[in-house]
């Protein structure tokens, strides 16, 4: 996608109309999903704009035109998974090159990075990029990238997107940000200075744990060019229906984060409160070390809570195992909640080095259910945890009433 339409409006106008007018054949207001693998040319070159489906599909098109108008972006692309989209944008990467990460990666960020680019000749150096100084000494002659996660998954740090900036191109690297938490309704990192923006579609974005999907946006037109060809050369792209289901998702993005924000909120309230939990991570609490610049960069403070139990791994282990409403899954961003424990799931892949994650923590994704409801739901597990010492043997007990409830209601 190189042009794009639908630049005009308020958020949640571009993210119901951008790139979807009515179809021109048949008046359907919602976009028709493209299922052709190759398009009638009139002459040899001669067409719509659409040759082969690898190299571009009408319903993508829409995506991408969407998505991008979302990002303030003139150029954006859709790939298979949120991976495939990292993966386009590193093979920028070259023998010889070096790129920083954050010390608190996404899990499957760092094993791309780690088992993937680094026997294939590119070094990488994981940072506190809440640390300017930090960054500064990192930097080398050969760093071409600095990968930017914010709020990351699953600690919650915030990173000041423009002051990263500053350091990275002050050197000649160009700063890519991972916007899948906050996505482009809260933050929208190319107008903080930012290169590239990348997103796992699967989360927010599409909103219903039904797709799998990613995306990238820039205003670069050299990186733009890159990623055309690589999404083309690669093809690691989404399958009409995909696309369809990201575009339907994001129409109803902007009230569906306002009420994720909302219900986090409350949330959070509660669990600060809770002798079970030892520490709440949420850039919307004052003490959390990100706060001001959260403020500064975000309209809101997102959908997503992470907590370490006041038990440890037991603990954590027994709060994910009890709860209702949440359900233990990995994955993130959609209508229900979910809750997970990231050292033994979504970032199994980081355990043994720099970044393994604290065993006590849990992350939370907070849906848009009723929120007493939920609020109920994680008091009551966080309540039995707190009685551990009094029901042995922990979690693997909470985990076999979990397992005798399920059975009973089948
Ligand atoms: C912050 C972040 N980035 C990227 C990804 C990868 O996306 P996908 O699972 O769509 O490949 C994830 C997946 O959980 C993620 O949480």
């Amino acid at each position: 996608m190189t042009d794009t339409r639908g630049t005009a409006g308020g958020f949640e106008t571009r993210a119901i109309h951008a790139g979807q007018d009515p179809d021109p054949l048949t008046g359907a207001v919602v976009t028709p999903i493209s299922l052709a693998t190759t398009f009638a040319q009139r002459e040899v070159g001669v067409h719509t704009g659409f040759e082969y489906a690898r190299t571009g599909n009408p319903t993508r098109r829409a995506l991408e035109q969407c998505l991008a108008s979302l990002e303030r972006a003139a150029h954006g692309f859709a790939f298979a998974s949120g991976m495939a989209a990292e993966d386009a944008i590193l093979r920028r990467l070259v023998p010889g090159d070096h790129v920083v990460i954050p010390d608190d990666a996404y899990g499957g960020t760092y094993r791309l990075v780690s088992k993937v680019l680094a026997p294939a000749g590119i070094a990488w150096t994981a940072v506190d990029l809440t640390s300017v100084d930090a960054l500064a000494s990192a930097m080398r002659d050969e760093t071409k990238i600095v990968w930017v996660e914010s709020p990351t998954n699953p600690m919650l740090t915030v990173v000041d997107i423009a002051a990263v900036t500053q350091v990275a191109r002050a050197r000649g690297a160009c700063v890519v940000v991972d916007n899948t938490f906050a996505t482009p309704y809260l933050q929208q990192p190319l107008t903080l200075g930012a290169d590239v923006v990348v997103h796992s579609s699967t989360k927010y974005l599409s909103g219903h744990s039904d797709v799998v999907g990613g995306f990238v946006a820039t205003n670069d037109a050299a990186i733009a060019a890159h990623l055309g060809f690589v999404q083309n050369a690669v093809g690691a792209v989404p399958s009409p229906f995909d696309c369809y289901l990201v575009l339907r998702g994001v129409k109803t993005l902007a009230v569906r984060m306002d009420r994720h924000c909302e219900n986090a909120r409350a949330i959070v309230a509660m669990l600060a409160e809770h002798p079970a939990v030892g520490r709440v991570l949420y850039p919307g609490l004052p003490m959390h070390p990100g706060h001001e610049v959260a403020r500064r960069q975000m309209k809101g403070f997102g959908g997503m809570v992470s907590f370490v139990a006041a038990g440890g791994e037991e603990a954590a282990l027994a709060i994910v195992a009890e709860t209702r409403l949440f359900t233990l899954a990995e994955s993130l961003g959609a209508v229900e909640s979910l809750i997970e424990h990231p050292a033994r799931m979504t970032h199994l892949s980081a355990a043994d080095s720099p970044l393994a994650v604290d065993p006590g923590l849990v992350r939370i994704s907070v849906g848009i259910e009723t929120v007493d409801d939920l609020v109920a739901d994680l008091r009551r597990a966080l309540d039995e945890a707190d009685t551990l010492d009094e029901t042995p043997p922990g979690w693997r007990g909470a985990l076999h009433r979990r397992r005798r409830r399920a059975s009973d209601t089948r």
